[in-house]
């Protein structure tokens, strides 16, 4: 099961990922967590990835795409994966491509969670995460039961440093830009499946695995 979820900051992509790693078992390779990592480390990857990321801007494909290609090498892809937030840009499209050549892989589905651009500032606004399990939140529309506080593991919940309103409005418009190209990407190479995100989560998630019990 090789799997490209897409869609725009705040569609449901990590929330969705979350549960169809669960179900399926396959490694959820986000390259948005994988920068924010290398800058919890201060690794020289997290040292360039931060300042676009502090303003909203796509960190170069030529960074971006050296950790994919690395990750994707890895044993545990061997059987599936599912990449969120990767590609951005039909440059990274292209590049993906030639990484699964090499690889001696193919894209399965590159889904796309589609919702309108106009809800995203207040989830995004929202969210809250738990510092030390991942467990996502949102203050209204997936509250923790208890105020600040993980449900899964009790842990402190944050708000990450790119989810003020500035920095999501920027997030938003450099997102819009590169993503019509890349639906019409894979649109045309026939990988392309939309799931309307707008629904309850688990109803996003209901439709998402009938869609992939299809490829069991
Ligand atoms: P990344 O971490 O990938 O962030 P993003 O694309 O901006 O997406 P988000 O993680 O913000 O949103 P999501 O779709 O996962 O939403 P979530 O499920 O959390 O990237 C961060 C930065 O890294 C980029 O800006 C860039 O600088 C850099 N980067 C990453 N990849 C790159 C690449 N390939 N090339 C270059 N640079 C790259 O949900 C959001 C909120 O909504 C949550 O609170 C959730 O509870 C709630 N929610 C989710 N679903 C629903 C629903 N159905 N109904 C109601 N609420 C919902």
């Amino acid at each position: 099961m090789n799997l490209v979820l897409m869609g725009l900051p705040g569609a449901g992509k990590g929330t969705q990922a979350e549960k169809i790693v669960q179900k399926y078992g396959i490694p959820h390779i986000s390259t948005g967590d994988m920068f924010r990592a290398a800058i919890k480390y201060e690794t020289e990857l997290g040292l360039k990835a931060k300042s676009f990321m502090d303003k909203g801007e796509l960190v170069p494909d030529e960074v971006t795409i050296g950790i994919v290609r690395e990750r994707l090498s890895k044993d545990d892809c061997e059987n599936g994966f599912l990449l969120d937030g990767f590609p951005r840009t039909v440059a990274q499209a292209d590049a993906l491509e030639d990484i699964l050549t090499d690889l001696n892989k193919k894209i399965d589905y590159v889904i796309n969670i589609d919702v309108d651009q106009s809800i995203l500032m207040e989830r995004l606004t929202g969210r809250r995460i738990c510092k030390d399990c991942g467990a996502t939140y949102h203050l209204v529309f997936n509250p923790p039961t208890k105020d600040g506080e993980c449900d899964r593991c009790g842990g402190e919940l944050y708000q990450r440093a790119d989810d003020n309103e500035g920095t999501v409005q920027n997030r938003l418009e450099v997102n819009i830009k590169q993503t019509k190209p890349l639906l019409d990407f894979y649109e045309t190479k026939g990988y392309l499946r939309n799931i309307d995100g707008q629904q309850d989560i688990n109803k996003v998630f209901s439709d998402l695995d009938a869609l992939l019990g299809g490829l069991q």
